[in-house]
């Protein structure tokens, strides 16, 4: 992560974190390149940063936000399935999980680790029936969507009524102390964690972004409206240590 000034202001100013891509095309390009290369390294340098804490935290959000025994998840952005297995775990044999992710290494990753039905898309356009799922889940990925609107739009068209969706994203903290906190750690100490335990360049480059990204996060605010814009109901947030946000709604 950078400690350049303007290079910090402009991704303050552009969440579409200009510094690395002038267009939503190349940000599909670029990032899709990242993940796909970093992706056997991933569930270790998430295990370093711990800042997604894990699979014991995922676990507790979604049974926290009204994951139950028997539904039908769809789970957006699954990477290499960290929320994913979570899921299949609390739905149970009754339930199903579908994981969506638009790179191919990340979700070959996870197909080692779990066997749920997956699809190569993006959050912005699902190739799933209207009304086909009970629950929307999103782990720590809201940061590399170019259009809220039409995912949030996605989201709502494929929960039947009564479903619901939980976004578990990590925010910029509003206190100085946590900011300058959290840019040690993920601009100091994770790589230095990386080089003790010889991770990859490819992963040094994808945490690299990471910290931009969460420089660059969008505002909690921005993202409840444009859930509310969607036509979700209930929309609601909330926050654990400045950081850790659950965004939840329902399909009334
Ligand atoms: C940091 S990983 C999160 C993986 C997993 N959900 C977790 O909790 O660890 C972010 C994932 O978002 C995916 N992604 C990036 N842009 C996306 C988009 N527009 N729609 C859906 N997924 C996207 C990436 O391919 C990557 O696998």
């Amino acid at each position: 992560m950078t400690e350049n000034p303007s290079r910090q202001a402009a991704l303050k100013a552009d969440t579409r974190l200009t510094a690395y891509f002038a267009n939503e095309d190349e940000r599909r390009a670029v990032t899709r390149d990242m993940f796909d290369q970093a992706a056997p390294g991933y569930d270790r340098a998430e295990g370093l940063t711990a800042l997604g804490s894990g699979a014991w935290y995922r676990r507790k959000v979604l049974r926290e936000t009204g994951l139950r025994t028997g539904m039908l998840v769809l789970d957006v952005a699954a990477g290499t399935g960290l929320v994913s297995v979570a899921a299949h775990q609390l739905v149970g044999p009754s339930g199903r999980v579908v994981a969506l992710d638009p790179s191919p290494g990340m979700l070959a990753e996870l197909r080692k680790k779990v066997a749920v039905e997956t699809i190569e898309a993006y959050a912005e356009s699902i190739p799933l029936p209207d009304e086909h799922v009970d629950f929307v889940s999103m782990g720590y990925a809201l940061r590399h969507v170019g259009d809220l609107d039409r995912a949030f739009s996605e989201y709502l068209r494929v929960l039947h009524p009564g479903g619901r969706v939980c976004i578990m994203e990590i925010s910029r903290p509003a206190s100085r102390l946590m900011r300058a906190l959290l840019r040690f750690h993920i601009g100091a100490v994770v790589p230095a964690l990386a080089r003790l335990t010889r991770s990859q360049a490819e992963v040094k480059r994808l945490w690299e972004y990471y910290g931009d990204t969460i420089e660059a996060a969008i505002e909690p605010e921005r993202i409840l409206d444009a859930m509310r814009r969607a036509g979700f109901a209930d929309v609601k947030c909330s926050v654990t240590f400045g950081i850790f946000r659950e965004y939840t709604g329902c399909r009334a």
